[in-house]
């Protein structure tokens, strides 16, 4: 073998440095030097390769150059060594250039070599340019410090295994992008399951579980299948079938907020906002049991209205500011259900008796000889108040019932007692016109059996909600959400309800432990979340609330522990708050122009040079890149079994059409539950 370092040097040397500048480096290859593959440096190794890594020595190590391009030049005068044949015409001789861009440094260490991005020295035209050992390469590649799990490996760099630190790949928001059929949702499903294996080889309690939280938004029904082996797993989906392990997804509607109720309901702020939150209120500050006694549903029904007059003075709304005109019509109406049973008690009646001629003599000081003055003052309405209050608390109302609520804070109520709020509070509000827009969404999202299904729940416990989706104690957490049968506005509410319950959750997490619980929040698609919208429009709606909801956990997730990942085939149609927000990506094969090009906006110039492959890559191969990566690398993802790949099969044409596979209609089943028709549907 070669004696001296020298000599071993020269024998891996394939080329001279021509040209230098900051971001980019000639090379002039050698003529004796490899052209297809490089068998000097101990293991064949394709040479010259786009993308390959190349190194010269400097004083202090070695600048690492990757190749961006590689051509050949005529040259009338090939510089041969050795020759001195004087007697031969020379002709034209292909000579080999290629292009390097600088990427960093490598420096000898005790135990091997270490790499670091960037330069602090340049080399100089006329430096030699070779190949690096198989050692060396491995450094490169294997890079940065807790590389815990291993994801694939570098088919550019003799297969180095490509290991990750889960707390930079998940710790700054993740974004996986490549076309359709490009191998995504087979990494999320490997990236999440490589974690969880890592994670259980290394756990410090051999006996525990390990204590991950992942949660899979997956608008495509694609992740149950490739988690089927996890027993542990909670699968929710719409349409829950008896066979499977499947679980009824709850969204209950008292978990959503104002803005989410805006966003379903297109509200719009000027004339619709202010009914939603007065309704919200009332409806959360009133707990109504069925088969409660007559009087407590008394006590009810005043406490609502209560309610909604407490807020109306308060927020000097519509009393104060102008006179309601609508109010007196309401009132009459009100008085109505101020009725005396039988079996009310004596102080009871009384103070109903007082109340009701109160509100008697009010009529009749009103209805006079043709005009009505429909004007009530402050002073009227407070009488009325403190007379409603005696009712109230006759009939066994509590005071506490009346610590002020939160409009957004998660109390349970039923859809049908929300539609009962908005109407009572619109006409408290004077907004009854308005709300015809509104009332009829709200009550189709109900009326649909598959929708109330999943948000019409008032017994659900908070605290039990939380565990089966974030996670509980002593449970290696995965859940996975199965959007795909809802109606697409109400997916994208109930998405932005979810994802806000787990911030909101993550918040209140660190709040009371003062450390944050490190949760995964997983998108799939994710085009259909966090779609670009117009920042102007006066009316949001669904999709821009959910959209919303993810910049900001986008913004300040990290901060409370919660790491996005998303997946989409779409970049140039996702928010470009999410997307500037992720620090990593693992990119597949891009083929659309606007999406390449935004791609390569992400990345430092001479970063780039790998970028140029991602028109080409095959699937299952990716560069990973950014905050989870010291240097872009080129990936090929571990393979998953068939059995845990996510379900994304193309159809077969083929196969259905020859009879190889078959396909039975029933038009009839289907056209059954459509329509509600089925005896499942039927409710
Ligand atoms: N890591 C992998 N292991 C096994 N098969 C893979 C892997 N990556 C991609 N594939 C194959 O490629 C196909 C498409 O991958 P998929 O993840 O569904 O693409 P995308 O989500 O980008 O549309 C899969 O059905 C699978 O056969
Ligand atoms: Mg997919």
């Amino acid at each position: 073998m070669h004696t001296t370092p020298i000599e071993y040097l020269a024998s891996l040397r394939v080329g001279t440095v021509e040209y230098i500048s900051p971001d980019r480096i000639e090379v002039q290859l050698d003529i004796e030097s490899p052209d297809s593959v490089a068998l000097n440096t101990g293991t064949p190794r394709n040479f010259p390769r786009i993308n390959s890594y190349v190194m010269i020595p400097i004083d202090l190590g070695f600048v690492v150059g990757q190749v961006s391009w590689i051509t050949i030049q005529r040259s009338p005068y090939p510089k041969r060594s050795g020759f001195q044949d004087f007697g031969l015409i020379d002709l034209p001789f292909p000579l080999r250039k290629m292009e390097l861009q600088p990427v960093g440094t490598l420096c000898a260490t005790e135990n091997g070599y270490k790499f670091k991005r960037g330069l602090e020295t340049f080399p100089s035209v006329g430096d030699i340019v070779i190949l690096p050992t198989e050692d060396q390469l491995r450094s490169i590649i294997e890079s940065g410090e807790n590389r815990r799990v291993c994801i694939g490996n570098s088919p550019l760099v003799g297969n180095a295994k490509v290991m990750i630190d889960p707390d930079r790949l998940f710790g700054r928001h993740l974004a996986v992008l490549g076309n359709t059929g490009s191998g995504k949702s087979c990494s999320v499903a490997g990236l999440i399951r490589w974690s969880l294996e890592s994670a259980e080889q290394q756990k410090i309690d051999k006996n525990a579980s390990v204590n991950s939280r992942f949660i899979v938004l997956d608008p495509n029904g694609e992740y149950s299948k490739a988690f089927a082996d996890k027993h542990d797993a909670n699968i929710y989906t719409v349409n829950v079938e008896s066979s499977d392990c499947k679980k009824q997804l709850e969204v209950p509607l008292w978990l959503w907020n104002t803005d989410e109720w805006c966003g379903f309901t297109k509200a719009s702020p000027k004339t619709h906002r202010t009914t939603i939150v007065h309704a919200l209120k009332t409806v959360r500050s009133g707990i109504n049991v069925e088969g409660i006694s007559k009087e407590k549903e008394l006590a009810n029904y005043i406490k609502v209205i209560l309610q909604a007059l407490n807020i109306s003075v308060k927020d000097g709304l519509p009393f104060v500011k102008k006179p309601a005109f609508g109010f007196h019509n309401t009132l009459v109406k009100w008085a109505k259900g101020f009725k005396a049973e039988e079996e009310f008690s004596t102080k009871l009646k009384e103070s109903l008796i007082n109340l009701n001629s109160k509100i008697s003599e009010f009529c009749t000081n009103r209805s006079g000889s043709g005009f009505i003055d429909y004007t009530y003052t402050r002073e009227e309405i407070n009488v009325l108040i403190s007379l409603m209050e005696c009712v109230f608390s006759d009939a066994g109302g509590k005071a506490e019932d009346f610590l002020p609520t939160d409009e957004d804070s998660p109390i349970p109520f039923t859809g049908e007692n929300f539609v009962r709020s908005i109407e009572a509070n619109a006409e408290i509000l004077n907004t009854t016109d308005y709300i015809v827009t509104l009332l009829p969404r709200i009550k189709t999202l109900l009326s649909d059996v598959r929708v109330k299904n999943v948000i019409d729940n008032e017994t659900l416990n908070l605290d039990d909600w939380l565990s089966s989706y974030i996670g509980a104690n002593g449970k290696e957490a995965l859940t996975i959400i199965d959007l795909s049968l809802l109606p697409s506005d109400v997916t994208s509410i109930v998405t932005a309800v979810v994802a806000r319950m787990i911030f909101e959750a993550q918040q209140r997490y660190l709040k009371l432990n003062k450390q944050c619980l490190p949760t995964v929040l997983v998108m799939e698609e994710a085009h259909y979340f966090v779609k670009r919208y117009n920042d102007d429009a006066e009316n949001i709606g669904p999709t821009t609330q959910c959209c919303k909801v993810f910049e900001k956990i986008a913004r300040e997730g990290r901060k409370f522990g919660l790491g996005l990942v998303l997946s989409s085939q779409r970049p140039s149609e996702l928010s470009p708050t999410v997307l500037s927000q992720c620090n990593s990506f693992l990119l597949h094969r891009i083929s659309n122009d606007r999406d390449q090009e935004l791609v390569h906006r992400l990345l430092p110039d001479n970063m780039r040079g790998i970028l140029r492959e991602i028109p080409s890559l095959p699937s299952q191969h990716a560069v990973l890149l950014g905050w989870a990566s010291e240097l872009p690398v080129m990936v090929k993802m571990r393979t998953l079994p068939k059995c845990q790949c996510p379900q994304s099969d193309d159809p077969d044409f083929w196969d259905v059409w020859t009879g190889n596979k078959e396909r039975k209609i029933d038009w009839s089943k289907i056209a059954n539950e459509w329509q509600n028709k089925g005896s499942k549907g039927a409710k």
